[in-house]
C-alpha cells in the first residue's frame, strides 16, 4: 500500500518523515534505530529525571545550557521550547520591534521571517546564493533608515559568510540574530555556528542534528543582558529567585526531561557529526561526475559543514523523487513553494530568482548518523540506476 505523501511536503519542516505506510529500504530518518543505538543511557537519563521528579528548571537543564554554550563557545546558553522561540526571544531582548525592520532569506523555514513579524517588525527579504544561504552582495541595497537587524540562517549545515555578514552589521550598526537552527558544530574561519552573532538560535525539533523527543530550542550568547533577558522572559518574565516580574514574557522554557535527552545526545555529537561528513563524502564520490546534478560541496575555504540535510539540485528534481520513492529510498523536498509566496502572510515578494530555482530543482537525499553504509551504497546505486535510464 502507497501513501502519495507529496502533498503533505509543503507543510514539512526540515528532516520531518511524512506520516506513510510504505516501506523504504532507506528511510529518510530512523528515529527508532537511533533510539536504540543509546538505549542504555536515554533510559538512564529518563529513569532518573522521573525518580527525582525533576520536571521544570532544575539540575539537568542548567548542565545541558552549561554544556552546549562549551560546545558552541559561548558564555551563555538558555533552554527554550523551540528554534522560533529562540528566535522570537532574541529579538525582543535585541530591542527589536515595531517600525524596525529586519534582513532575513527569502530561502529559509517560515519561522524566522514568522519571528520578525511576531515580535512586531517587518521582514525584509533577500535572496540566497547557490549555496543556499543569505546572498551578502545584496544586503546592503535591502537596508533603509528602518533596518535594525540581520537574520543570517545557516542552512543544512553550512554557515553562512559570516565575515561578510558581520562587516555590514558594524557598517550599519545592526545586530546579528544568526539562525543556526539547522548547523550545530558547523563552522566558519575557525569560529562555530552560534558564536558569532549576538545570539545564536537552535532547535532541538526531533530530526534535527541534535533532537529531543519533542520540541526544545535555546539561544546561545556572549552577553550577559541578554541571556538575562531570555531567562525572565521564557517564564512569563519573572526572576525565579526573588519572584519579582520584569517583562510581559511568554511561558517557553525547555523542559527539564528534554534538556537530560539532548545532554545524552550532545555527548554523542563529535561523533555524529564525523559520521555525517563521512556519509557526505560517500556520496560525492559516488555522484559526484553525474552530469545535470550538482552537489552541496562548494569548494570555498573556511567552511567546516556538518551537512543537517544533503540537498542536491536537478532540472529532473520531480521525476528523481518518483523513481527513489518507487525504489526503496525516501527523499524530502523541503520546500516547493517559496514562503513569500502565500499570500496569507502579507510578505513582500520582489522575486527572489535564486531561492524560486531551488523550489524548483533541489531534493534532499537521506543522510543520518542511524544509516548503514549498505545504505548508503544503495542511496548511490539508485540515484546512478535513474541517471543511466
Ligand atoms: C532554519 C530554521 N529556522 C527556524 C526553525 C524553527 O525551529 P522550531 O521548529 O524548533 O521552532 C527551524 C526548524 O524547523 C529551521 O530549520
Amino acid at each position: 500500500m502507497d501513501t502519495d505523501t507529496r502533498n503533505q511536503e509543503p507543510g514539512t519542516k526540515n528532516q520531518e518523515p511524512r506520516t506513510s505506510r510504505v516501506v523504504y529500504t532507506v528511510p529518510f530518518v530512523d528515529p527508532g534505530k537511533l533510539y536504540a543505538m543509546i538505549k542504555p543511557e536515554l533510559d538512564a537519563a529518563y529513569h532518573e529525571v522521573m525518580s527525582k521528579g525533576d520536571l521544570i528548571m532544575r539540575g539537568q537543564l542548567s548542565a545541558f545550557e552549561r554544556n552546549l554554550a562549551a560546545f558552541v563557545g559561548t558564555k551563555y546558553a538558555v533552554g527554550l521550547n523551540s528554534g522560533y522561540d529562540a528566535l522570537h526571544v532574541s529579538l525582543i531582548a535585541a530591542g527589536i520591534g515595531p517600525g524596525n525592520e529586519v534582513i532575513v532569506p527569502a530561502h529559509t523555514f517560515l519561522a524566522t521571517a514568522s519571528a520578525v513579524v511576531n515580535a512586531g517588525a517587518r521582514p525584509v527579504l533577500v535572496d540566497v546564493s547557490p549555496d543556499f544561504n543569505i546572498n551578502p552582495d545584496e544586503i546592503e541595497e535591502a537596508i533603509t533608515s528602518g533596518t535594525k537587524a540581520i537574520i543570517p540562517v545557516h542552512l543544512n549545515g553550512r554557515m553562512s559568510d559570516m565575515d561578510a555578514v558581520m562587516a555590514i552589521a558594524q557598517k550599519h550598526n545592526l545586530a546579528v540574530v544568526e539562525d543556526a537552527c539547522q548547523s550545530l558544530g558547523a563552522a566558519f574561519n575557525g569560529r562555530r555556528a552560534g558564536a558569532v552573532g549576538l545570539t545564536g538560535c537552535w532547535s532541538f525539533y526531533p530530526f534535527k542534528i541534535l533532537g529531543g523527543y519533542g520540541d526544545g530550542g535555546a539561544i546561545t550568547t556572549d552577553d550577559p543582558e541578554v541571556a538575562r533577558k531570555a531567562t525572565l522572559l521564557r517564564y512569563n518574565g519573572e526572576d525565579r529567585e526573588t519572584g519579582e516580574y520584569h517583562y510581559h514574557g511568554f511561558t517557553c522554557l525547555l523542559d527539564n526531561l528534554q534538556a537530560a535527552f539532548l545532554d545524552v545526545k550532545l555527548r554523542h555529537l563529535p561523533d555524529w557529526i564525523s559520521r555525517r561528513r563521512a556519509v557526505a563524502e560517500a556520496y560525492r564520490k559516488g555522484l559526484g561526475d553525474l552530469d545535470g546534478l550538482a552537489l552541496p560541496h562548494y569548494g570555498a575555504p573556511g567552511f567546516e559543514d556538518v551537512y543537517q540535510n544533503y540537498v542536491v539540485r536537478t532540472k529532473r528534481r520531480d521525476a528523481l523523487y518518483d523513481y527513489l520513492k518507487e525504489k526503496g529510498v525516501e527523499t524530502l523536498v523541503h520546500w516547493r513553494r517559496p514562503y513569500y509566496s502565500y499570500k496569507a502572510l502579507g510578505l513582500e515578494d520582489r522575486g527572489y530568482p535564486e531561492t524560486e530555482a531551488i523550489c524548483r530543482e533541489s531534493i534532499s537525499l537521506p543522510l543520518n548518523v542511524e544509516m548503514s553504509d549498505d545504505q548508503q551504497d544503495y542511496v548511490i546505486k539508485t540515484v546512478r540506476g535513474f541517471w543511466r535510464q
